[in-house]
């Protein structure tokens, strides 16, 4: 009689602790539509007028990809735009379309990332007079373009230095210039791009997932020590984007850099987090769900992630091949 009762108290408990379980993740899926829909389908209809920031907006890595698609969207929405790369080439050839298509003005600065600090001078004086309004720290880089172990990284201690120059000091450098003038107007908003690998530890991508984690953590920290003078500090954590970096062609995971910068410029003011676009929001959540931490990080995974190594190797090589 009581092992019945015992039994059926048991049942009771296990029915209650789903109802419970599919309840908590209801919630969980709908709170992330709401949020979602908020992000990424509002601001369609009804976005910020980014140019009450300022009449400048400042791009690092500005000639390619997603850098080259935040000037000409910023330049579209109506600011003047200074673009920062190494190549003085690419500068003018992107400083003259963007001037030809969008009606706005440009200023140039050659500087190389991966240098020391002592390239900023140079910088902060050639932004000395501008009303800017928004940075967009979008610079980066990774090592090779086949995941590998850390030691095994070509050119190993000069990637560090790299890495380090490229994808960490000139966030917190570039954020120090900027800064202090957006304080005296009491606003600006800085964009930092971090990266889907800068949410959790990705082995064979070490280095890269490291610096991206510090850029997600800093503008966090920075825009909860900002936000009430004034200042918006966004972190933006792409998944995939087609560009030089990734050289893959566009599909459902993997967004072109102009539609992905558009809905990631319309999610500012709105998300101080964001995957920048409803498709990548998605994958985050899905890879979150079916994939935790301690499961990414097992031998089992890192086997999975070899193989799926020499997958990209033979399609880098076809990639060559045409
Ligand atoms: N693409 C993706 O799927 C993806 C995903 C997550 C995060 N991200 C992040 O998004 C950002 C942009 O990536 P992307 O894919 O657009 O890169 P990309 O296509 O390789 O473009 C990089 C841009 O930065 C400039 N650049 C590169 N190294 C530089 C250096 N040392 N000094 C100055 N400028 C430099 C390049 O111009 P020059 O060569 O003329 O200097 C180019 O304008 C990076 O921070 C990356 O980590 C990208």
């Amino acid at each position: 009689m009581s092992l019945l009762f015992a039994n059926s108290l048991l049942n009771d408990a296990l029915a209650l602790i789903g109802a419970l379980m599919c309840l908590y993740y209801f919630a969980k899926c709908s709170w992330g539509l709401l949020v979602g829909a908020r992000a990424y389908i509002l601001p369609k209809f009804w976005r910020t007028d980014l140019t009450s920031y300022g009449d400048w907006a400042v791009v690092t890595g500005a000639t390619a990809g997603i850098g080259k698609a935040y000037a000409h969207e910023l330049a579209r929405r109506g600011l003047n735009v200074v673009l920062i790369s190494r190549s003085l080439e690419r500068l003018r050839a992107t400083a003259e379309e963007i001037e030809q298509q969008q009606g706005k003005k440009t200023k140039i600065i050659q500087a190389d990332f991966t240098s020391g600090a002592e390239i900023y001078g140079p910088i902060e004086a050639a932004l000395k007079d501008l009303n800017i309004g928004i940075l967009v720290n979008n610079v980066g880089k990774t090592y090779t373009m086949l995941p590998c172990y850390f030691l095994d990284v070509p050119n190993v201690d000069k990637e560090i230095l790299d890495i380090m120059n490229c994808n960490a000091l000139s966030v917190l450098m570039m954020t120090r210039i900027v800064l202090p003038h957006m304080l005296e107007r009491k606003k600006g908003v800085i964009i930092n791009i971090s990266s889907e690998a800068g949410t959790h530890p990705h082995p064979l991508l070490t280095m890269y997932s490291a610096t991206k984690a510090f850029v997600n953590f800093f503008s966090r920290a920075l825009n909860a020590e900002y936000k009430s003078k004034g200042i918006i500090v966004q972190c933006v954590l792409p998944l995939l984007v087609s560009t030089n970096l990734t050289r893959l062609e566009t599909s459902i995971f993997v967004k072109q850099a102009d539609d992905y910068v558009r809905e990631a410029l319309n999610t500012v003011g709105i998300r101080e987090q964001t995957n920048g676009c409803l498709a990548h929001a998605v994958q985050h959540f899905v890879i979150e769900m079916l994939c935790p931490e301690w499961l990414r990080l097992t031998q089992m995974s890192m086997k999975n992630l070899k193989r799926s190594c020499e997958k990209r190797r033979l399609l880098l090589e076809k990639y060559k091949m045409t």
